[in-house]
């Protein structure tokens, strides 16, 4: 029987037993398992879904350079003590484009995060750190460069805990700030964009872990994404 169709069968055979979202994390197994079997992932193509294109490339780009030299003229004196921190793994693509901008010496680092107690594309006050740095940040000049600030409470608890390390300042650079949905008080010092409450998705930001290397910021219809 080809693969498709045996994987076919095992999808519709399991919707039968789960609830719709262990149906959705099931079948994504199922794909996985098929692709050491040459099964090809059909991904479902961005256009579908993509109900409006917020952010165009040139836009992205133009502002991102406006960032880096605001970022090189502020911290144009210290010395080569500046430290960009990426949260791991939305704020990849800005980062490497912001880098590029800053004129000043300074070192990158990463850090991971998880966020649990809320559905996926919530977040609540409850982080964990999955990925923590190398660096001993102490007396440095920290920037957590962030995709997008939402509730705000991933970065309320990174600054929480990047203050007790007494960096030498701390500050924060966001893409995209959906400053609608606030509920922690957070300072963001450089911010791309401010963007209404709409999910989004492209330049580092997900949906299931994929389209994050699209060059453009869309706004998802949720309706006609299919995970
Ligand atoms: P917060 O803790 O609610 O501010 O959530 C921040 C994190 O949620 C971001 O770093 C993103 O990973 C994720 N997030 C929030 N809004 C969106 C969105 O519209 N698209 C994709 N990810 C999002
Ligand atoms: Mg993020």
């Amino acid at each position: 029987m080809p693969r498709q169709v045996t994987c076919w069968l095992a999808e519709n055979f399991i919707h039968e037993f789960f609830t719709n979202n262990e149906y959705k994390l099931v079948r994504s197994r199922i794909r996985v398992l098929f692709v050491d079997g040459n099964y090809q992932i059909k991904m479902q193509n961005y256009t579908d879904f993509l109900a409006e294109t917020l952010i165009d490339p040139v836009t992205l780009q133009n502002r991102v350079r406006e960032l880096g030299a605001e970022i090189s003229r502020d911290y144009a004196d210290t010395d080569g003590n500046l430290l960009l921190i990426c949260i791991l793994r939305g704020g990849v693509p800005f980062l490497v484009d912001l880098m590029r901008h800053i004129t000043v010496p300074h070192a990158l680092d990463f850090m991971a995060i998880s966020s649990y107690g809320a559905g996926a594309r919530e977040s609540t006050g409850n982080v964990r750190v999955t990925m923590d740095l190398m660096t001993n940040i102490h007396d440095k000049h920290v920037l957590l460069v962030e995709d997008i600030i939402d509730s705000g409470h991933t970065i309320a608890s990174v600054l929480e805990l990047l203050e007790t390390r007494q960096p030498a300042s701390l500050k924060v650079c966001a893409l995209l700030d959906k400053a609608e949905r606030r509920e922690a008080v957070v300072p963001i010092h450089y911010c791309g964009f401010v963007i209404p409450n709409k999910f989004v998705f492209g330049y580092g930001l997900d949906l299931d872990e994929y389209y994050r290397n699209l060059p453009f910021i869309g706004v998802v219809d949720l309706e006609k994404y299919k995970p």
